[in-house]
């Protein structure tokens, strides 16, 4: 199973004090001796993490493919369509949010999402669609004859956490928790299922499946075990690793995990 990194959160550190480093370019090519297919980055309208400058170097001198996450603003398309990446996924973007907390709207979407989709066509850039796994939204990126979908897996990453966190370790035994432990085993199972069979769904239909967010060490052996989805983009748990182990080892580590 291939993976892109998503190198987003070292622009996070440093813009914390909007100083120079760390410098997300000089991951490059740790990333590559480590083994990683993709680099993924996002670049946010309000420029918050990633600035122009780092994504166009990156794309620059990246010898790995480049997964550039933007939202489907004109302006973003103008950017995306200079730079050429090889690939462009577009996703939801709010002010507010302190992450992407869900996929595209992409019914809600259509003119704007075709035109840049369009326009990102025309110039050979493959384009994916970060959506939420539903089949409405499947089959919408269907019609908007994208090569690739990336599943957003927040949902599934969250009922992992509440899961099996440790907080409710020493509690094991206390009968109120068992019955949330049992509506969360299920729910944990619903939303695997949803995915297996939806990214089958995809497959049959020809679209390319990717997935990601929230992934980490612990919850991403239940994804890998879906053989239709081809690809993982993992940013804040390798990069949080990362501070440990250091960044070789993190994507290593993953990259083991990932083997099928
Ligand atoms: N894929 C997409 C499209 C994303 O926007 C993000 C970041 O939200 C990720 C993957 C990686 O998520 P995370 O940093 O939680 O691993």
């Amino acid at each position: 199973m291939q993976l892109g990194v998503n190198i987003d959160h070292i622009a996070v550190l440093r813009e914390a004090r909007k100083i120079a480093d760390p410098d997300p370019l000089d991951a490059l090519s740790i990333c590559k001796r480590a083994g990683a297919d993709q680099i993924t980055l996002h670049l946010r309208e309000d420029r918050r993490h990633m600035q122009d400058n780092d994504v166009r170097n990156i794309i620059k001198l990246s010898s790995l493919p480049i997964n550039l996450e933007c939202a489907i603003s004109p302006e973003m398309i103008d950017i995306a369509c200079e730079l050429n990446p090889h690939r462009v996924t577009l996703v939801p973007e709010k002010r507010e949010e302190v992450t992407t907390e869900g996929g595209l709207h992409v019914s809600g979407e259509q003119p704007a999402l075709k035109e840049a989709i369009k326009r990102l066509q025309n110039k050979e850039i493959e384009v994916s669609l970060f959506i939420d796994p539903t089949l409405d939204a499947v089959k919408t990126s269907l019609d908007l004859d994208v090569a690739w979908i990336e599943f957003h897996t927040g949902k599934y990453a969250n009922i992992y956490a509440m899961l099996y966190s440790n907080v409710s370790k020493t509690h094991h035994s206390i009968t109120e928790l068992e019955l949330p432990r049992k509506i969360l085993k299920q729910m944990l199972d619903d939303e695997l299922r949803n995915l297996r069979l939806l990214s089958c769904d995809a497959m049959e239909f020809g679209l390319r499946v990717a997935a990601g967010h929230g992934l980490n060490m612990q919850n991403v052996s239940n994804i890998v075990e879906i053989e239709t989805i081809e690809e993982l983009n993992i940013g804040q748990s390798i990069i949080a690793r990362s501070i440990y182990v250091g960044l070789e080892q993190a994507i290593l580590d993953m990259k083991a995990k990932l083997i099928r």
